[in-house]
């Protein structure tokens, strides 16, 4: 440990020490975007008044995963572990502290009560929890405990002690290291890390840069997000030790600006890096300089791709570029730079503190290491945990996950986003590193699970994902705008009822032709219906050959009907229609005067239904959805 470092480091404890070591109850208010979006803003808002009368701590923290249970809040007591709850309502602010603070928070805070994080005498452990227990919190390990807007309690934690190390090696060393511990990159393409440093190592200077894909386009994926505002800290880290080992001294941090927080987050932590030395100007007297910044990017799914990004990061339009040269050779400004996922800069600092062979003690020969999966769609408990590579999808997701709620069956998994491919649900027990999904015609990603259960289309879930790539195309080139296109009008066509057999060999006309198209995105965008006319092929032909949607969501083979006209739940159904197609009918000679009195049967206007269900729901009893070739014909 340098002195420079051990200065910093005392310093940091020191100012940490009444968090780490609370000589009275302290309670972490998890402030991340899943609990915000559940109002813990507003909890954090009610919660001081009773904290004062208590006289308690509150502190704001990162996420600890447990998105279904947020807002989550986090009690440790002098006299008691730390003892996690959830979901406090901002209204229970009071109630709660009470009653977590009580003689006996087992029985009188058992209505939020979820388990035990730390020891605590007579409280259910965390591990016990089939959401925790499985997991290896490695990246997480300090997620939902520190403030993430405090350099001090993440140094306290060990935050640079990594880059204090680093920055005496070898910058070959360090390359090595990263490659015997065999990280890939988390962006879903797996290369190695180190292997690309390697490129940027080697290549001429004196200007290189890095840059951290924080884009995180795919829906479902919120990965790098939950990294950015829980530990932001390990990122920069991360990045600085890539810097040392590649012999760049610039970076730059591309974030989506759906991403307020993480952007917050990463600005406020760069700040405090910047004022306590560790990034900048000779690090730890080493004679290292090395900086960052934040690029904001506009939201653009093909600015995720690398050369896209480096386009975004120059100020130029998002468009992917032919490769070669590839960024090591031609990058950002024209001058060699690097490009990795936030996920992979992360696992930086743990390796050059712990070593390669540690590193290689959780995961696969493949995929070594560990793994933040971000889990979403038809599951009880939705979140974001970390996990060894190698273990079942069925542990993750209906293990951990809990599987889809009230008794539905599972039916598929989208892994990887929209360019991942769909897989049905007997391919659950494939293990969580890439090859077996590869060889299954999809692609791992990076982290994004969604289950879907029978009450999903996989027609319909592959038009949606085909119209992203439609949608997301930079247009560049017509191969892949035009191929897209063409694939969203045969999906559409199949789902309003005029699909063909002949259809499936257009698909097939469609996926060879996209195959030529510039950059990934296009040559990727047909891995959705591949596993559509691979696993979902009976759910395909019967929409084609019967006319039917047996999950019956497609407009075109199915409708909704009134089946109880006295309903009053349809008052309410009709007000919150968005497009207004639920009305009653004019009564025949009614004044325009009695409109109020006139009350004509209820209807749905057809063209104008856009099949959302939000009536359905409103009004179960008396909207029925029916498929729409049996209905002609039983009126015929
Ligand atoms: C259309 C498209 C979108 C992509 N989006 C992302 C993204 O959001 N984040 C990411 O890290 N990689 C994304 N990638 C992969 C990147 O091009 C690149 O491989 C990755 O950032 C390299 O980092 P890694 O080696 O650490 O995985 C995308 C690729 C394509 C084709």
């Amino acid at each position: 440990m340098s002195s420079a470092y051990e200065e910093i480091r005392e310093a940091a404890e020191l100012a940490a020490a009444p968090r780490r070591s609370p000589t009275r109850p302290l309670v972490r208010v998890d402030l991340s975007t899943s609990s915000v979006a559940a109002e813990a803003d507003r909890l954090w808002e009610a919660l001081p008044a009773p904290a004062a009368e208590l006289d308690v701590d509150l502190m704001r923290v990162g996420t600890l995963g447990l998105s279904w249970l947020e807002p989550v809040v986090e009690v440790e007591r002098p006299d008691m572990g730390a003892v996690v709850y959830g979901p406090v309502r901002p209204e229970q602010a009071s109630e709660f502290l009470a009653a977590a603070l009580g003689d006996n928070p087992t029985e009188q805070a058992a209505q939020w009560l979820i388990g035990a994080r730390t020891p605590a005498p007579g409280i259910p452990a965390l591990s016990d929890h089939p959401f925790w227990g499985p997991q290896e919190r490695r990246l997480m390990q300090w997620m939902g405990v520190i403030d993430p807007e405090s350099i001090d309690e993440a140094i306290a934690v060990g935050a640079y002690e990594a880059l204090d190390h680093a920055v005496g090696m070898d910058p070959m060393a360090i390359c090595d290291l990263v490659l015997a511990a065999g990280v890939g990159g988390r962006g879903g393409g797996g290369f190695p890390a180190g292997q690309k440093w390697k490129f940027l190592l080697g290549a001429p200077g004196p200007t290189k840069y890095l840059v951290c894909n924080a884009d995180e386009g795919d829906p479902g994926a919120f990965v790098n997000r939950v990294l950015m505002e829980s530990d932001p800290h390990l990122v920069i880290e991360g990045m600085a030790i890539a810097g040392k080992a590649t012999g760049a001294d610039y970076g730059f941090i591309y974030i989506r600006d759906e991403y307020p927080l993480s952007i917050a987050r990463m600005e406020l932590a760069l700040e405090q890096a910047r004022a306590r030395g560790v990034i900048g100007q000779d690090i730890f007297g080493s004679g290292f300089d090395f900086d960052l910044e934040i690029t904001r990017g506009a939201g653009s799914y093909v600015c995720g791709e690398e050369t896209g990004l480096i386009a975004s990061v120059e100020g130029l339009r998002g468009m992917p570029k032919i490769r070669p040269p590839f960024p090591a050779q031609k990058g950002v400004f024209s001058e060699p730079s690097n490009v990795n996922n936030t996920e992979t800069y992360a696992n930086v600092p743990l390796i050059v503190r712990n070593g390669a062979a540690w590193y290689r003690q959780h995961g696969t020969e493949s995929d070594p290491g560990t793994k933040m999966f971000s889990i979403s769609g038809a599951l009880e408990r939705p979140g974001i945990l970390e996990v060894p590579f190698g273990m079942g999808m069925d542990e993750l997701l209906l293990g951990c996950g809990g599987g889809p709620p009230d008794g539905h069956t599972p039916k598929g998994i989208q892994p990887g986003g929209p360019l991942g491919g769909l897989l049905p649900a007997s391919d659950l027990g494939l293990k969580l590193e890439r090859p077996p999904f590869t060889e299954r015609g999809v692609l791992l990603g990076s982290g994004g699970l969604i289950l879907f259960d029978e009450r999903a289309s996989a027609v319909d879930l592959t038009k949606y994902f085909s119209e992203f790539c439609e949608d997301e195309s930079c247009g560049r080139c017509t191969t892949c705008h035009g191929g897209s296109q063409r694939l969203v009008e045969v999906l559409e066509r199949i789902m309003h009822g005029d699909g063909r057999q002949e259809d499936l060999e257009r698909i097939g006309a469609i996926d060879k032709t996209l195959q030529n198209a510039n950059c990934l995105h296009g040559q990727f965008t047909p891995y959705a219906v591949r596993g559509l006319v691979n696993y979902f092929r009976d759910e395909l032909d019967v929409h084609i050959e019967e006319k039917r949607d047996p999950a019956r969501v497609a407009p075109g083979l199915t409708r909704y009907l009134i089946t109880d006209q006295s309903d009053p739940a349809l008052e309410e159904a009709a007000a919150l229609c968005p497009t207004s197609c639920i009305a009653r009918a004019p009564v025949e000679g009614a004044e325009d005067d009695d409109a109020s009195e006139a009350q004509g049967d209820w209807r749905i206007h057809e063209p104008s239904c856009i099949h959302c269900d939000a009536c359905r729901e409103i009004a179960p009893d008396a909207i029925r959805v029916e498929d729409r070739f049996l209905t002609m014909l039983s009126v015929v």
